[in-house]
Order: C-alpha cells, then sequence, then structure tokens
C-alpha cells in the first residue's frame, strides 16, 4: 500500500494551531470550551471538510467527521481522534498531533484510494486535560457512557459557570447527535499521541505500542491555619497553615518513593492565602495528583496520602474533597497487533509500552478494543513549552495511524 502524508499540510495545521492560545513563555493555553479552544475546533472542522469530510457534532461538544457516505455504513466503526483542550501554558503537541494527524491519515487514504469496508471517524474529544473542570477526558467519558451527559453540564468551573453554559460558546452547533454509543458500535479505536516521557528517545525506536493506561487520583487538599502578623506572632502559638502543607507535600514525594513500580505523586496546584509576605499564611489550597499502573498500586499510593493528612502534630484543620478518580486501563490486543503489523509495514521498529499520562483512548477502551500510537518526545518533555517531536517522527506517526485504520477497516 502507497501512503503518502501530506506533510507539509501536517506541519502548516501544527503550526497554525500553535498560535492559538500561545502566551508570552511560547505555552498554549487553551482551556476547554473557552474561545481558544473553539478557534482551534473551528480550525481543525474547516480542514477537516477540505479533505472531504461531513462534520457533526454531540451532546457534549465532541466534533465527529466521518466521509459523507460513511455516516451511511452501518458497520462498526474505526475511530481515531483526540483532543485540542490543553494544560496552562502547555505545549503544542499534546492532543493536536492526533486531531491534525487524524485528518491528515484520512486525507492520505482518500488521495490513495483505498477503499474500507468499514466507515472511519475522527473524533475532537472535549475537555481531556481537565484545567478548567474539575474532571478531564469529559468527551471520552460521554461517548463511553462512562459519565452522564447530565453530569457533565452540571460540572463547574472556578469562577462557577457550568460546563452547559460554557458549551455555548461552541454556539454553530446545531442539532447535536447523542454522545453515547453502544458498546459494539466502534469496531476498534487509535489515538495517535506524543509520548511525553523519554522511553522511545532513549530506545531510538520510532512507534510505541500502549499496552496499559495509568489510573489516576486527584485530591483537592485545604489546609486551614490562621493568618496573624509574622513579625508580632512567637513561634510557638502560630497555626501557619504552609509549613503543614509543606509536610504533606514532602510525605506525599516520600509515599511515592517507598511504593515504587511506576507509582508517581505530585503536588502541582498550590495557592497560599492571602499572600503577603508579612503575614502568617491563613489557608492553603493543593491538589495532588497520584498516578499508578495497576488498581492495586493505585490504592496503596492514594491510602499513604490520606494518612499523612491526618497524621501530623500541627494543630492545623484540613478539608479534603476527592475530584476524580480513573481506573488504570488495558488496551487490547486487536489494536495492538495491528499497529505492530503496520509499523512493520511501513519498516518501522515498534515496542510495547505503558502510558504514564491519561488519555481519552481509556475510555473508548471501556466499549471497544483500543491501542494508542505514542511516537518520542524530544528529551522526554510534555505539559510544558519545550514539549516537541521531531519532526519525520511526527510524519511517521501519521503514517502508522493511516495504516493502522485502513487495517482495522479491512480486517
Ligand atoms: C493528561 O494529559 C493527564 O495525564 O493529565
Ligand atoms: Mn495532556
Ligand atoms: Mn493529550
Amino acid at each position: 500500500m502507497q501512503i503518502k502524508i501530506d506533510s507539509d499540510a501536517l506541519m502548516t495545521d501544527l503550526a497554525n494551531l500553535a498560535k492559538i492560545g500561545r502566551g508570552a513563555d511560547g505555552g498554549i493555553t487553551r482551556r476547554a470550551l473557552s474561545a481558544e479552544d473553539r478557534d482551534a475546533r473551528d480550525y481543525v472542522i474547516a480542514r477537516m471538510r477540505w479533505v472531504g469530510l461531513q462534520v457533526r457534532h454531540d451532546e457534549v461538544g465532541n466534533v465527529r467527521a466521518r466521509r459523507a457516505d460513511d455516516w451511511g455504513n452501518t458497520n462498526p466503526s474505526v475511530m481515531t481522534g483526540s483532543h485540542l483542550d490543553s494544560v496552562p501554558s502547555g505545549g503544542r503537541l499534546d492532543g493536536p498531533l492526533g486531531v491534525v494527524g487524524a485528518v491528515a491519515a484520512l486525507d492520505a487514504l482518500g488521495r490513495a484510494k483505498v477503499a474500507c469496508k468499514r466507515p472511519l471517524e475522527v473524533v475532537i474529544f472535549v475537555g481531556e486535560e481537565g484545567s478548567r473542570f474539575p474532571r478531564g477526558t469529559i468527551g471520552s467519558a460521554a461517548i463511553s457512557g462512562f459519565r452522564s451527559v447530565a453530569e457533565i453540564y452540571a460540572l463547574i468551573d472556578p469562577e462557577g459557570v457550568s460546563f452547559a453554559s460554557a458549551l455555548k460558546t461552541y454556539a454553530d452547533r446545531g442539532q447535536p447527535m447523542e454522545a453515547r454509543v453502544e458498546t459494539g458500535s466502534i469496531y476498534a479505536f487509535v489515538e495517535l499521541h506524543v509520548e511525553q516521557g523519554g522511553v522511545l528517545e532513549a530506545a531510538r525506536v520510532p512507534i510505541g505500542v500502549v499496552t496499559a493506561i495509568a489510573g489516576l487520583v486527584q485530591r483537592q487538599v485545604t489546609f486551614i491555619g490562621v493568618a496573624n502578623h509574622a513579625g508580632a506572632t512567637p513561634m510557638a502559638i502560630r497555626k501557619d497553615a504552609l509549613t503543614r502543607a509543606a509536610e504533606w507535600v514532602l510525605a506525599i514525594e516520600q509515599a511515592a518513593h517507598k511504593i515504587g513500580s511506576g507509582v508517581v505523586a505530585t503536588v502541582g496546584q498550590f495557592e497560599v492565602f492571602p499572600g503577603g509576605k508579612n503575614i502568617i499564611p491563613g489557608r492553603v489550597e493543593a491538589i495532588c495528583d497520584l498516578r499508578a499502573p495497576t488498581k492495586e498500586l493505585l490504592d496503596a499510593v492514594d491510602k499513604e496520602v490520606m494518612a499523612t493528612l491526618a497524621a501530623s502534630k500541627r494543630d492545623i484543620a484540613v478539608d479534603e474533597r476527592l475530584l476524580q478518580r480513573v481506573e488504570p486501563g488495558p488496551m487490547h490486543e486487536r489494536a495492538m497487533t495491528a499497529i505492530e503489523r503496520t509499523s512493520s509495514s511501513a519498516g518501522l521498529k515498534s515496542q510495547r509500552m505503558l502510558s504514564g499520562a491519561i488519555h481519552d483512548a481509556l475510555h473508548i477502551a471501556e466499549i471497544a478494543p483500543s491501542s494508542m500510537i505514542f511516537v518520542p518526545s524530544i528529551g522526554g518533555k510534555s505539559h510544558c513549552p519545550d514539549e516537541d517531536t521531531a519532526p519525520e517522527h511526527l510524519v511517521q506517526g501519521c503514517e502508522v495511524l493511516a495504516r493502522t485504520l485502513a487495517d482495522l477497516a479491512n480486517s
């Protein structure tokens, strides 16, 4: 099969998307359902139409595109896609590669006149990163039925805006499709993504085949002390919320080291109130993010983290709230072996690996055989402005995606 990815169009699309929401530090900020997210989505919709896809939308704002006659094809579909929202000051490839890469793959298959028995579908999943609403992977959770549409509409962002009201940013949606799809109506799902770690680069392997996605627990914790004068309050009587929170942050780090086995723990969001240089901190708001490859390990690290909240001798009140828990998810042989087969037919080495990051594939895997194609991240960097991948690896990832879609659509 002769598949030629239009690499100029791919690079142009990635460069154009990187201009939407770019800040002074070069990082990309596109919160779910923001004006920037809408602009990125509209750019891709135009590209989808340009390559001959007919675009629909569902109730929660996912974009779903197929060739026009594929909408009438009742065979189970072969689905691909990723997201366009980002973390604050994130990279240009996390999400967009799997979206414009999918458009490039369908374009290449069309130009090569590859006939597909099953319909191909490209999805732009809404709200994957969880950087606006309390949860991530919102769009894929709606498609799999893991979360109901009502539950999603009721999500509230820190400014008090509901998901349902923010969805109005996508004003041109017309009559939406039902978000949830029936089990069995997707034959296979494959998501192209940057690895976001250093495994492939170190191994000098261009294609990663994802075998499982690590699970996640995020908890919001508030430490409540007493704000007071930094000079006039003796050490013995102060109630400093920050020193207590700092103790907890270090205990979390230790817990992850102690458990090992791929467990990681991070406190990436941390605010001190009132935040004056001569005021003892009266309150700290923090969020911890815990990841583990198995349910048992996720339980173990979460238990340790909760124990450290109870363990302090300091007289500081603690208020804790679970933001989200997502169980680790295995990927499936049908999709994994297709990626391996097509990598090899494209003359590219591949290797199986775990994904430490969460992806929409985790939820789609609940209802359909799924896997992911990873391409190497330069220096293993992601969720930061330096995130990048060599152009030849980007194109190779798209080529393997195109071949995998065709393989799954006809197997
Ligand atoms: C998404 O990128 C996540 O793993 O947090
Ligand atoms: Mn991400
Ligand atoms: Mn991503």
